[in-house]
């Protein structure tokens, strides 16, 4: 049975996609994205499916996205950051080599902030950051077999606290 060497979750902004192709070509394996998935499958970008179809349109494709993924992938997978939200997409993560990369609220304010490309964080970024820390973190530490802070880190600093982690 394939599964993948390392899956990376985490918060919008804790550098999943780009620590991920860092760890992906440091190891010469293939690197895949569920968000990216998505994108190529529906033919359009994540912040429209959240205003054409709504989240919940969303959060079913991501649920099938990630089940495929961890069943046909061998290589490095990013999960899109609310993926850890659902029940069954937790259940397959057990005994994979989860990496959680953590943010604290502040360094997320200042990384990702107020971006209207990223649909949940519209209006008021730090209230909605603390209160998406406060309902996620719990989910992201139940999956993670290791926690790597991401906090005044550069990605190549990440990927090398990843490795030694794992
Ligand atoms: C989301 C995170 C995004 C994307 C969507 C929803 C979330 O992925 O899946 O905008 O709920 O946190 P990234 O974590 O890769 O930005």
């Amino acid at each position: 049975m394939s599964a993948p060497l390392i899956v990376l979750v985490g918060p919008m902004g804790s550098g999943k996609s780009t620590v991920g192709a860092l760890l992906a070509e440091q190891l010469g394996v293939a690197y895949r994205d569920t968000n990216a998935d998505i994108v190529a499958s529906e033919g359009r970008e994540i912040s429209d499916l959240f205003v054409e179809e709504g989240e919940p349109y969303f959060r079913e494709l991501e649920r099938a996205a990630v089940r495929n993924a961890v069943a046909t992938h061998t290589g490095v997978l990013s999960l899109g950051g609310g993926a850890v939200l659902d029940d069954a997409s937790r259940e397959l993560l057990a005994g994979l080599p989860v990496v959680y990369l953590s943010m604290e609220v502040e360094e997320a304010v200042r990384r990702v902030g107020l971006n209207q490309a990223r649909p949940l964080l519209a209006v008021n970024p730090r209230k909605q950051w603390r209160e998406l820390m406060d309902a996620r973190r719990h989910l992201y530490t139940e999956v993670a077999r290791v926690v790597v802070a991401t906090d005044e880190r550069t990605p190549e600093e990440v990927a090398e606290a990843v490795l030694d982690a794992l």
